[in-house]
């Protein structure tokens, strides 16, 4: 396919132009960062197998009638997606405390919660992406009392969905991210699962073992990251068939 017009380039994907009105083409980087871009690699691979996880993912969402902004994978690194309005809110759920959530409330991470918890970030690097509550994001205009409550219903449809796959492949789906857009039909708008599903933005424990099997192994330094996630997909069958050239073991200088 002839190189298309950058659109957007993030920490991890690019945003193209699509090949029709209405879509973008997304690609899939193998750069990795945390704490906002302070820590930076790259992850040989990381890019061919979050494609290839998110595509499954949101392909499985879309089979159960939750929408989302995939229409089908382009090659190991692009995916031809719907072209969305954004939502300025990181839409985190966690089913077990762990990562910011423990430290900001000193709940020991691994303690499972009584039901899941759903929290809004504010979708600004210079800030660090703040948590912000219901009442900011409708006094700011972000979204509305009608968006929260979609968002809401969908974040929860993902989880079960989510937490449901991994179990059955002995993953424990601890927390994740997701973003959400808005798709317009004329005057009226539907929101939809946009960005990734991956194991960048996912917290997988190992049910056995809890090894942690997403980017905390990089945020973390406990080992190689596409490891990690080539056993998630190995596990949920989505290995790409020349998956050893892709994810050749990282070489740190
Ligand atoms: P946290 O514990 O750092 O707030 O992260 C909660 C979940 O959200 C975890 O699965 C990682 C994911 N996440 C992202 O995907 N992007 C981000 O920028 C942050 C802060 C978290």
């Amino acid at each position: 396919m002839a190189r298309r017009k950058k659109l957007y380039e993030g920490k991890a994907k690019i945003l193209y132009e699509g090949p029709e009105p209405g879509t973008l083409v997304q690609y899939f980087k193998d750069d990795a960062t945390a704490y906002n871009a302070e820590k930076k690699d790259v992850i040989d691979g990381k890019g061919v197998l979050n494609n290839r996880l998110s595509e499954y993912f949101m392909n499985g969402l879309n089979g159960i009638g939750v929408p989302t902004h995939f229409i089908k994978r382009i090659n190991m690194r692009e995916q031809l997606i719907r072209t969305v309005e954004i939502i300025p809110l990181e839409v985190v759920v966690r089913n077990i405390a762990a990562g910011s959530m423990s430290q900001r409330l000193g709940i020991a991470e691994g303690t499972s919660l009584p039901r899941p918890i759903i929290e809004f970030y504010y979708k600004d690097d210079a800030l660090g992406d703040p948590l912000v509550t219901e009442e900011h994001i409708i006094a700011f205009g972000w979204a509305s009392q009608q968006d929260l409550d979609d968002m809401v219903a969908l974040a929860l449809r993902v989880n079960d969905f989510l937490s449901g796959v991994m179990m059955a492949v002995g993953i424990k789906l601890v927390d994740f991210k997701i973003e959400i857009g808005r798709m317009w039909d004329g005057d009226y708008q539907r929101l939809i699962v946009a960005d990734e599903i991956s194991p960048d933005s996912c917290r997988l424990w190992d049910v056995e073992t809890g090894q942690k099997l997403d980017k905390d192994v990089f945020r973390r330094d406990l080992g190689n990251l596409a490891d990690a996630y080539t056993e998630v997909a190995r596990r949920l069958g989505v290995l790409p068939s020349n998956v050893t050239h892709a994810v050749k073991p990282h070489v740190i200088n």
